[in-house]
């Protein structure tokens, strides 16, 4: 009897061996004469438990891991293939606790199905929200998505159906569909998951995004450094065409829409939208003023939708449930689900979909499990490299826009990076001018020249000159105020973050007195 065994191809179980898990796997399987049914999925984001197998038994599939190439001999021995018991049985996947408390709505196929098979996902529940918006028509799509309080889970939070509104109502011979696959906040790999492991759920947000609009063209932005989603999505744009799902008369509907995957070439600023929309035509990734708005000149001057991966992937869920099935989920006007990315040094490293209002102890301590080091949490980065860091005092922030942005920090894309005790702040502070003067596209004096200042400023304020603590502060304000994106707006909060809650990591006790001081002194 053949036997059906889900082995993660994800680029972080692939890091950790599950190419080499596969081949040990086939090779016993020959060789105990077993038919073995091999379906490589995406990851369910257990990282610490990768590569992750799961054995299809009588009573549901049963999870082993982190499992070696060296483990597979003893787990055919001990009866891996009807489930039999072993060190590395973690038990049905959907009990073990990390996963038991999330809410998947987003990441609800991820790691289950096959991603390049549109009947698995359809098997799954997939098309089921494009079928709807088919019957409900553009405007009918775009209210369920304004009332669902979706909004872009790419940094800002704009809300995504307000953005569509606009497009729809914009008159133009071509309109577009972009997605911002660029993902270069650290600790962020949410929208690498889904390309690699549900690739259709992105394709099925496109396609709705496309009907409600009026807009026939799709562009997907992806970063150079994700081959393996590239040739996940790639292969799964192949399969959709086939099935009638992408080109013309979709579904057999009056609408028609196909999708283009462009690679970017490595630059951070090219994750802003219209310096992305600048690079997929061709140009120099250069941040454009707004306004125009995308949404009225975008892509090639045309009105243009462009959402995170997330955002569109959050869609299919929103139309084929309804919009109260999303907005119950959440506080405040963060409603739904975010999909947040536990990385850095902690114990239980993984994607955690989850309403907004966990708070960010809840998600370092209970969820996270603390450092990996075993050394106490001193520092926790969230929103990427321009997110402010928390200390412990501000563990009891709920995972919520407005919270996260009045306690001096963003979301942004949802990753959380933790530190333990022997992180220095003034290093990250530093760091953080350092990556906006490298990546900085250049069109603006604040973050152009501001950032290549404020690593000399911090340079300065090591080698003990405690008045530059308050050129530092002043420059934060400049870059802040004065710059034209939220490169250079948004580079000060890690730096001024690090400053208010760290402020023994920039000299000695009466040395931020002393810089207040003397900025007192020059009022
Ligand atoms: C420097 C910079 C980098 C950005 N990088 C990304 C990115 O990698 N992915 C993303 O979705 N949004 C990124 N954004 C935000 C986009 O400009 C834009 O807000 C987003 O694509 C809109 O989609 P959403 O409304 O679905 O979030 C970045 C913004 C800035 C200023
Ligand atoms: S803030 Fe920086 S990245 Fe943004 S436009 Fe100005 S120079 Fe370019």
């Amino acid at each position: 009897m053949s036997v059906t065994i889900y082995l993660p191809k994800d680029a972080a179980a692939l890091a950790l061996g599950a190419d080499e898990v596969a081949a040990e796997l086939t090779r016993l399987a020959r060789a105990a004469g077993q038919d073995l049914n091999l379906v490589r999925t995406g990851s369910r984001g257990l990282f610490w438990l990768e590569p992750m197998i799961e054995v299809a038994t009588p009573g549901g599939r049963i999870a082993y891991g982190p499992v070696e190439a060296s483990d597979v001999e003893g787990l055919v021995a001990a009866g891996l293939f009807e489930g039999g018991a072993h060190p590395l049985r973690l038990g049905a996947p959907a009990a073990i606790p990390f996963l038991a408390r999330q809410t998947r709505l987003t990441f609800a196929r991820t790691g289950i199905v096959d991603p390049a098979s549109v009947e698995d996902y359809r098997a799954h529940g997939g098309w089921a929200g494009l079928e709807r918006a088919l019957e409900l028509g553009p405007e009918g799509i775009v209210e369920e998505v304004v009332q669902s309080g979706l909004r872009g889970r790419g940094g800002a939070g704009f809300p995504t159906g307000v953005k569509w509104r606009t497009v729809a109502a914009a008159r133009a011979p071509q309109k577009y569909i972009v997605c911002n696959a660029d993902e270069g906040d650290s600790g962020t790999y949410a929208d690498r998951m889904i390309m690699e492991g549900d690739p259709f759920v992105l394709i099925e947000g496109m396609v709705i995004a496309g009907i409600a609009v009026g807009a026939s063209r799709g562009y997907v932005y992806l970063r150079s450094e994700y081959p393996h989603a590239a040739a996940a999505f790639a292969l799964a744009l192949d399969a959709a065409r086939r099935a009638g799902l992408l080109g013309a008369r979709i579904g057999g509907s009056a609408h028609d829409f196909d999708i283009e995957l462009r690679m970017g070439a490595g630059a951070y600023v090219c994750g802003e939208e219209t310096a992305l929309l600048d690079s997929i035509e061709g140009k120099r990734g250069q941040v454009r003023a707004k306004p125009p708005l995308p949404a009225h000149q975008g892509l090639f001057g045309r009105p243009t939708v462009i959402n995170n991966v997330i955002s569109l992937a959050s869609v299919p869920f929103i139309l084929a449930e309804g919009a109260g099935a999303y907005r119950d989920f959440g506080m405040g006007r963060s409603r739904g689900t975010m999909p947040i990315q536990l990385a850095g040094n902690v114990r239980f490293g993984g994607l955690y979909e989850t309403g907004f209002g966990v708070t960010l102890g809840e998600l370092v301590d209970e969820i996270g499990g603390g450092t990996a080091s075993g050394r106490p949490v001193r520092a926790v980065q969230v929103g990427g490299p321009l997110g402010a860091y928390f200390p412990r005092a501000l563990f009891d922030t709920p995972f919520d826009y407005e919270a996260f942005a009045a306690a001096g920090g963003l979301i942004g894309h949802g990753g959380v990076v933790v530190f333990d005790d022997t992180v220095d702040l003034r290093a990250q502070a530093r760091f953080a001018m350092e990556f906006c003067a490298i990546e900085s596209c250049g069109k603006c004096t604040p973050c152009r020249i501001g950032s290549t200042r404020g690593v000399e400023v911090i340079d300065r304020i090591g080698a003990g000159d405690a008045k530059q603590i308050t050129l530092l502060r002043d420059l934060c304000e400049t870059m802040k105020f004065g710059s034209l994106c939220a490169l250079g707006g948004f580079a000060p909060y890690p730096v001024l973050s690090a400053l208010d809650h760290f402020p023994e990591d920039f000299g000695p006790e009466d040395f931020g007195a002393g810089a207040a001081g003397s900025a007192a002194a020059a009022e």
